[in-house]
């Protein structure tokens, strides 16, 4: 079996490594292709060091332009890669333009698609990262979700519950893996001026492209009584030079900022860090498996799972919200006790083995290909049904050969569709289709 997979920034490139290791392995073999969108050396080199990854067998070198340049340069670059590889699968992750560039692409060439973190939703269509996942998403065959409430989201969008697999995210195994070691080896602690102190990362669109709400968070951050760590994005960094607000932070006593780190030195920064600051997806998520609290500064997130478990709050970019909610978890124990003890709802750390093993065990049924239509099939529609019978959704499915269960209500509330699911008492929508006579 020959796995491509197409990756170009920093989340990427951690998310991603479990699953090459567990390609390896397994003697499967795995095309590296780098679109070369993070291209810094401590945002992208740095992870191939640190996370024992095989040098990529293509770099297309996109660097830095305008998202829509990227975007076809890469999948220009993919068609030739792509046709002369003959892989049996392209894998991606998460929601930048790589992703979306690697599965436009391989889904014109009719490789199927198989999307890392599928089904997230910020329901934010000003995000790009939003339109990236909803693209993604509709160009993929197999959707590997961190959660059942994930799920939920791509089963409303009509896509069939036989192609999503629940196998938490990636970013736990990175983390089980590498914690220990990070702490044992990095030599952060003798860089950090603070013996307590609030990470800080911040990087998205929204936020630092846009001078009002970056101009409200430095407010918020230079007026903060508490010591903070900033390792800097090149993104955001930019930014702040460009408003004049860089020297306003760097010259605050109580706020280091310092360069992009590689992922061990993160690792044990964040583990020895009192609270989490950030827009990022992927350090929210460390956050909850590390029991760091964590206050987003974004108005939504795609990650709700955080929210309702009780180790995230939401505080925007609004400058006395930042402060109020910050000041609310470290200045009372109660509180920052329970965030610090919620549950992390993102799996065991055994994501990328329920990955690997999935696509493996479709490929041996010689089921991993786009299926041709071979029947006249009429759609009729959906229809609701109240079940009172002893059923399950496979026995369901098998009487039923022309209906696909989309949804399932146990007392008004949405469940995750499994084959062995029983659906007594439960209301169901089903897509139901007609053969031609
Ligand atoms: C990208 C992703 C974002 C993800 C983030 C991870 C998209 C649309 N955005 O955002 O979803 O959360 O990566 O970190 O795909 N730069 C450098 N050196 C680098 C990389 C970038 O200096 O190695 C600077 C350049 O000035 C560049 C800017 O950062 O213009 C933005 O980079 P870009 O890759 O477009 O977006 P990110 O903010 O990194
Ligand atoms: N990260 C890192 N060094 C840093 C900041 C973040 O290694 O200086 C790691 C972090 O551990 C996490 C990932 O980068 O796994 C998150 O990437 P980022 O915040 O850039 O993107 P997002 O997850 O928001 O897409």
């Amino acid at each position: 079996m020959k796995i491509a997979i197409v990756l170009g920034t920093r989340p990427e490139i951690i998310k991603m490594a479990p699953v090459i290791d567990e390609i390896n392995r397994n003697n499967s073999e795995v095309i590296l292709i780098h679109t070369g969108q993070h291209y810094d050396v401590n945002m992208s080199k740095q992870f191939f060091i640190d996370l024992n990854l095989p040098v990529p067998n293509y770099n297309i070198g996109i660097g830095s332009y305008t998202a829509i340049k990227q975007i076809s340069v890469i999948i220009s670059e993919l068609e030739e890669i792509l046709q002369e590889e003959n892989v049996d699968i392209v894998l991606v992750q998460g929601d930048t333009n790589a992703v979306l560039a690697g599965a436009l692409a391989s889904n014109k060439l009719k490789i199927p698609v198989g999307h890392v973190e599928a089904g997230l939703r910020s329901f934010d269509k000003d995000m790009p990262e939003e339109i990236n996942r909803l693209i993604a998403d509709n160009c993929s065959l197999l959707y590997f979700v961190p959660t059942k409430e994930t799920a939920l989201n791509l089963l409303n969008e009509g896509v069939n519950h036989d192609q999503i697999f629940i196998t938490g995210n990636t970013i736990v195994d990175a983390c089980i893996r590498h914690k220990d070691i990070a702490i044992a080896k990095s030599e952060i602690n003798n860089l950090v001026k603070f013996d307590e102190y609030i990470t800080l990362t911040m990087h998205r669109a929204e936020n630092v492209d846009d001078p009002e709400r970056l101009k409200s968070i430095v407010d918020s951050l230079i007026n903060l009584p508490y010591n903070i760590v900033f390792p800097i994005h090149p993104h955001t960094k930019k930014s702040l030079i460009n408003l004049d607000l860089y020297e306003n932070l760097k010259n605050k006593e109580n706020i280091q900022i310092i360069k992009p780190l590689g992922y061990l030195d993160f690792l044990a920064l964040l583990s020895n860090s009192k609270l989490l600051l950030t827009d990022s997806g992927g350090v929210q998520e460390e956050a909850i498996t590390l029991n760091i609290p964590c206050v987003t500064l974004r108005y939504n997130t795609e990650r709700p799972e955080t929210i309702t478990n009780g180790g995230n709050i939401l505080a925007g970019a609004n400058s006395e919200e930042i402060s109020n909610n910050i000041k609310n978890i470290l200045d009372k124990p109660e509180v920052y006790e329970k965030m610090a003890n919620a549950v992390n709802p993102y799996g065991d750390g055994e994501s990328s083995k329920k990955i690997y093993n999935t696509i493996k065990e479709i490929y041996d049924k010689d089921e991993l290909k786009i299926k041709k239509a071979k029947e006249i099939m009429d759609f009729k529609g959906y229809h609701l049904y109240n079940i009172t019978e002893e059923i399950t959704v496979k026995q369901y499915e098998t009487e039923n050969r022309y209906s696909i269960i989309q949804q399932v209500f146990n007392d008004g509330v949405p469940v995750n569709i499994e084959d062995s699911l029983k659906l007594k008492g439960k209301i169901i929508i089903v897509k139901e289709f007609e053969k031609n006579k």
